[in-house]
C-alpha cells in the first residue's frame, strides 16, 4: 500500500428502506476496500446539522436534514489506497440522472434528493466525518489475507 486512506461512506435512509445495504457493501467488498467500522444508526438533528453544516442556508438544506434524520442509516469507514477518490468514483455524481452506469447512483437511483449514499469529498472531510460518526473504539485495524492480491 502506498497511500492508505480512510473514508466515510453512508447508506442513506432511502438505501436502507429499499433494501440496498447489501448491494452497496457487496460493491465495496468486491472492489477490495476494507471495512474498518460499520453501524446502523438513527442520525439526530444535531449530528445532521454538523454533518451537512456546509449546506446551511441553501434551499435544499431543511429537506436534506429532514430526510437524513427520517429513518436509520448505515455508517461505514473504509480503508485502502486512495480510498476517498475511489469511493467518490464508485458512488457517481450527485444527480443520479447524470451518474454513470456502474456507479451506485447511476445504477440504483433516479432523483437528486434520494441518491442512496454519501461519501466524503476530500481527505479533510473524511477525517471530520469519521470523527463525527465514530468513536476510536469503534474502528478496527486488521489485516486481510487478500491484501497481497490487491496491492503490489
Ligand atoms: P453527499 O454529500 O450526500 O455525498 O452528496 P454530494 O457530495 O454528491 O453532494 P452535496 O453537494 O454535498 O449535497 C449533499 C446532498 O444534498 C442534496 N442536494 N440537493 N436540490 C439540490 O440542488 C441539491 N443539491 C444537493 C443531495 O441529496 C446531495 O446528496
Ligand atoms: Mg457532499
Amino acid at each position: 500500500m502506498e497511500n492508505r486512506e480512510r473514508t466515510f461512506l453512508m447508506v442513506k435512509p432511502d438505501g436502507v428502506q429499499r433494501g440496498l445495504i447489501g448491494n452497496v457493501i457487496s460493491r465495496i467488498e468486491s472492489k477490495g476496500l476494507k471495512i474498518v467500522g460499520m453501524k446502523l444508526m438513527h442520525i439526530s438533528q444535531e449530528l445532521a446539522s454538523e454533518h451537512y453544516g456546509e449546506h446551511k442556508g441553501r434551499p435544499f438544506y431543511d429537506g436534506l436534514i429532514d430526510f437524513i434524520t427520517s429513518a436509520p442509516v448505515t455508517a461505514m469507514v473504509l480503508e485502502g489506497d486512495d480510498a476517498v477518490d475511489i469511493v467518490r468514483t464508485m458512488i457517481g455524481v450527485t444527480d443520479p440522472r447524470k451518474a454513470a452506469p456502474g456507479t451506485v447512483r447511476g445504477d440504483l437511483a433516479l432523483f437528486m434528493g434520494k441518491n442512496i449514499v454519501h461519501g466524503s469529498d476530500s481527505l479533510e472531510s473524511a477525517e471530520r466525518e469519521i470523527n463525527l460518526f465514530f468513536g476510536k473504539d469503534e474502528l478496527y485495524s486488521y489485516q486481510i489475507a487478500a491484501e497481497a492480491h490487491l496491492y503490489d
